[in-house]
């Protein structure tokens, strides 16, 4: 058995493959978790406006919880399309409505998480010919805390491996509970991909960087939904099921709204959160 003495080493021995150059250019601009109705009105209301200020070749929205009941429905994926939208990427939740099961199969900018099960709906990468070169959006599954799915890291390494001819630009939504998880996984693919983005928490992290090479990162990337929210959840519903351990379904919040996110410039190596409220 090998003696891995550090991350470095650990990388050189046995997974130092795709490291390409970076800086090609493009600029990504992502959407954090959208939550129900709320969450889809102000992207739409919201979006026009980001995208006039960053002028993004590629934009990437998390829209898991938009349907009511958690997960999306066509319609819904269509309108954040419609609002912007060159992928959108879904996690734990991606099944949740089974009127989106043939809307996955079919979709090429729809993507659930690669490393759930093999036979799943859908696929979990998506590739977009973006003004910079063809960028490739990669959506993975933590394995702490969530549905049992395959290991994100081994999965990583797999998607990297199949990329021929490299793309030009890659970006990884990792939809995980775990911080350390994420960050893990973030120093993992640091100089193998662009950005690796955190999702799934709902908090926007304040730990947004550039890892040492090169790759833009933050934990997570927040929420776009209700503000008075617990994590898009009506309060009372919330509270109720720490109160009594009572089952009530949870309800998405209304209200006034706020819009999470992340703008990542990958030929200044500039990373800005982006925080809105109505
Ligand atoms: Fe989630």
């Amino acid at each position: 058995m090998k003696t891995l003495t550090g991350l470095d080493n650990f990388s050189d021995l046995v997974y130092n493959f795709h490291i390409k150059p970076r800086r090609c250019g493009v600029k990504l601009l992502f959407i954090a978790d959208v939550v129900g109705k709320t969450g889809l009105d102000a992207v739409c209301r919201m979006l026009p406006g980001l995208i006039g200020k960053y002028s993004p070749d590629l934009t990437v929205i998390n829209g898991e919880n938009v349907a009511r009941g958690n997960g999306i429905l066509p319609d819904e994926a269509e309108r954040l399309r419609y609002a912007g939208a060159d992928v959108v990427t879904l996690g734990n939740h991606a099944f949740r409505q089974t009127k989106v099961y043939d809307f996955l199969d079919d979709c090429p900018w729809l993507i659930r998480p690669a490393n759930d099960p093999p036979a799943a709906h859908g696929k979990g990468v998506a590739s977009v010919d973006t003004p910079k070169g063809k960028a490739c959006v990669i959506s993975l599954a933590g394995q702490i805390g969530l549905e049992p799915v395959d290991n994100p890291f081994y999965c990583a390494d797999r998607i990297l491996k199949s990329l021929d001819p490299a793309p030009d630009f890659i970006f990884v939504d990792f939809h995980a509970e775990a911080t350390s998880e994420k960050r893990a996984l973030g120093y993992y693919l640091d100089g193998r991909v662009d950005a690796v983005f955190g999702t799934h928490t709902h908090v926007q992290t304040a730990d947004e960087q550039i890892l040492p090479k090169g790759t833009g990162y933050i934990t997570d990337a927040g929420m776009t939904g209700a503000a008075d929210s617990v994590l898009g959840v009506r309060t009372d519903r919330s509270i109720n099921l720490f109160l009594t351990r009572e089952y009530s379904p949870f309800e998405q919040a209304e209200g006034r709204a706020m819009l999470n996110g992340v703008f990542f410039d990958s030929d200044d190596s500039v990373i800005t959160r982006i925080n809105l409220k109505d």
